[in-house]
């Protein structure tokens, strides 16, 4: 895994990443575009259904976050979480701002024009394809989230602008198959792409699956695309961390929240070249400021380029 030094004023290696005017299978010309795939049942893995009475991932989150998107067992569930660790709620934000800046520096510095953000989660500005189109107005962006109230939510509020792209699939992300096969109707995956996967791999608690997952999407990127990822840590407060994790455990539906050691969050992006300064609290990846550096963060983050395409070990 090496360290590539791309930040910032890094040299853009992706001149042809400029984009169509149109989407490949998607109807109109010129305008703004929402486009919703629901994938096929998936009778082993249903989507978590509607059911305010059960915690969910998302609404819990958003809870976090100060959002309005959630409902009473969403909040005793993410009180019960902040108790454990109080700081989970400004850690919430921390990740979201790391979003943010990964974004603009992949469609700023890198010039990225098409992201991939799988478990985007219920709408939180800035949004990924707000802040790719601030930079790049043509970006597309394709939010993936397994949450039925997610995509609807999605649909109605992340739509883009004038000219801008912004697609929704419901699909589970170990279908990795049915999200790829979704995607390719908004994003030419011959063209550099940066898929996302932000406080989502907690949820899944095998790292072999994850491997899975992992070696799928990073076979169907191209040359000079990303991956961003950030992941619960369980080495950051652990004691904190290892109690908040039982108590979601205790209440959440379906879910089965992992923190995870640094190292394991670094061997995700094995094969990639890790964009300095590497995985590190999400804080202190490029932060704005020292203040924004020294906030407290329970995630590990990192961004990697995949430099051509070799298979990976
Ligand atoms: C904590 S939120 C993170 C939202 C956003 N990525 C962020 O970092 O701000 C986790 C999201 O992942 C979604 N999720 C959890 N497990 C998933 C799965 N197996 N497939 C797809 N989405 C999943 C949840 O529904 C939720 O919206």
């Amino acid at each position: 895994m090496a360290l590539a030094q791309r930040w910032p004023g890094a040299e853009n290696g992706n001149a042809g990443t400029g984009l169509a005017a149109e989407g490949r299978g998607v109807e109109g010309k010129g305008m703004s575009r929402v486009i919703a795939f629901r994938a096929e049942g998936d009778a082993a893995r249903p989507a978590p259904g509607f059911d305010p009475t059960v915690a969910h991932p998302a609404r819990v989150y958003d809870y976090w976050l100060g959002g309005k998107d959630n409902f009473e067992a969403d909040r005793v569930a993410g009180e019960q979480a902040i108790d454990a660790y109080p700081a989970i709620r400004g850690s919430a934000r921390a990740n979201r701002a790391f979003l943010a800046r990964a974004v603009s520096y992949l469609a700023g510095q890198q010039g990225i024009g098409q992201y991939l953000d799988i478990g985007a989660g219920l709408p939180s500005a800035p949004n990924t394809h707000e802040v790719a189109q601030s930079i790049t107005p043509q970006a597309r962006v394709v939010y993936v989230d397994n949450d039925p109230m997610v995509v609807s939510h999605a649909r109605a509020l992340l739509t883009g602008g004038p000219h801008r792209i912004t697609a929704h699939v419901e699909a589970d992300l170990r279908d990795t198959g049915t999200i790829l096969d979704r995607a390719a109707a908004v994003l030419d995956f011959t063209k550099p792409v940066a898929v996302m996967l932000l406080a989502v791999l907690e949820y899944l608690p095998g790292l072999d699956e994850i491997r899975q997952i992992l070696d799928g999407l990073v076979a169907a990127m191209p040359a000079e695309s990303f991956l961003v990822i950030s992941h619960a840590a369980s080495d950051i407060s652990p004691g904190r961390m290892a109690e908040m994790t039982s108590r979601l455990n205790g209440q959440l539906a379906g879910a089965s929240y992992t923190g995870r050691a640094r190292d394991v969050v670094a061997g995700f992006f094995d094969g990639l070249d890790l964009v300095s300064p590497g995985v590190v609290k999400v804080t202190q990846w490029h932060p704005r400021s020292q203040f924004e550096s020294e906030r407290a963060a329970s995630q590990w983050g990192g961004v990697a380029l995949k430099q051509e395409d070799l298979p990976r070990r």
